[in-house]
């Protein structure tokens, strides 16, 4: 049975790095990171709510026809909205898969200091710095603990959840934890 699997966490934490290792080593899984599907449309920097919003369904078809050729999918991706994560969850069984949900997860201090720190190495990416004046203007860490009390308190009702620790700068070790995590 394919099965998509959702790496859930907050902005910065390492969702979209270790589902790019994932997909690396496994040849066939599709890594589908709707944040870059957001920026192939157009206007995405001068509405990024909306580039978001549009593209959703789009990434939602993928993904099903994806898992419906038997063909596992890792998805990337925060989901605070249970309506949202329960929306993944129906495209999944729709195309005969199952969802398997990892949540990589650091303390609210760190996360948000990882938020921060994103995409400020040797090789900036503008997407971290778009998404961090968003961030600033709607509230800056406030609304980033908010994400992360949202988090914990959703992953209290997802009974098959797995919180995979991410550790600043270990991603090797957190990419094993999350292999050993799966069935
Ligand atoms: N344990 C870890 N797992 C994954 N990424 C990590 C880890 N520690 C540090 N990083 C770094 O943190 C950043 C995470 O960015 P990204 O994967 O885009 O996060 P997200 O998709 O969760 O917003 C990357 O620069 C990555 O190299
Ligand atoms: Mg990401």
């Amino acid at each position: 049975m394919a099965r998509l699997l959702h790496l859930n966490g907050p902005p910065g934490i390492g969702k979209s790095t270790i589902a790019r290792r994932y997909a690396d080593a496994h040849p066939g899984v599709l890594n589908c990171d709707i944040d870059v599907l957001r920026t192939m449309v157009g206007g995405w920097t001068a509405d990024f709510a909306q580039a978001g919003a549009l593209i959703r369904p789009a990434a939602l078809a993928m993904i099903g026809a994806y898992l419906a050729q038997g063909r596992d999918v890792v998805l990337p991706q925060m989901l605070v909205d249970p309506a949202e994560l329960a929306r993944f969850e129906r495209c999944a069984v729709d195309a005969g898969a199952h969802l398997v949900e990892r949540w990589l997860m650091d303390t609210p201090d760190g996360a948000v200091r990882r938020f921060h720190g994103r995409g400020c190495g040797s090789d900036p990416d503008p997407w971290h710095e778009r998404v961090r004046t968003i961030v600033t203007a709607q509230g800056g860490d406030d609304l980033l603990l908010r994400y992360h009390d949202s988090l914990r308190r959703l992953l209290a009702d997802r009974p098959g959840a797995v919180v995979v620790p991410s550790v600043d700068g270990a991603v090797d070790e957190t990419y094993r934890a999350l292999v050993d995590s799966l069935p």
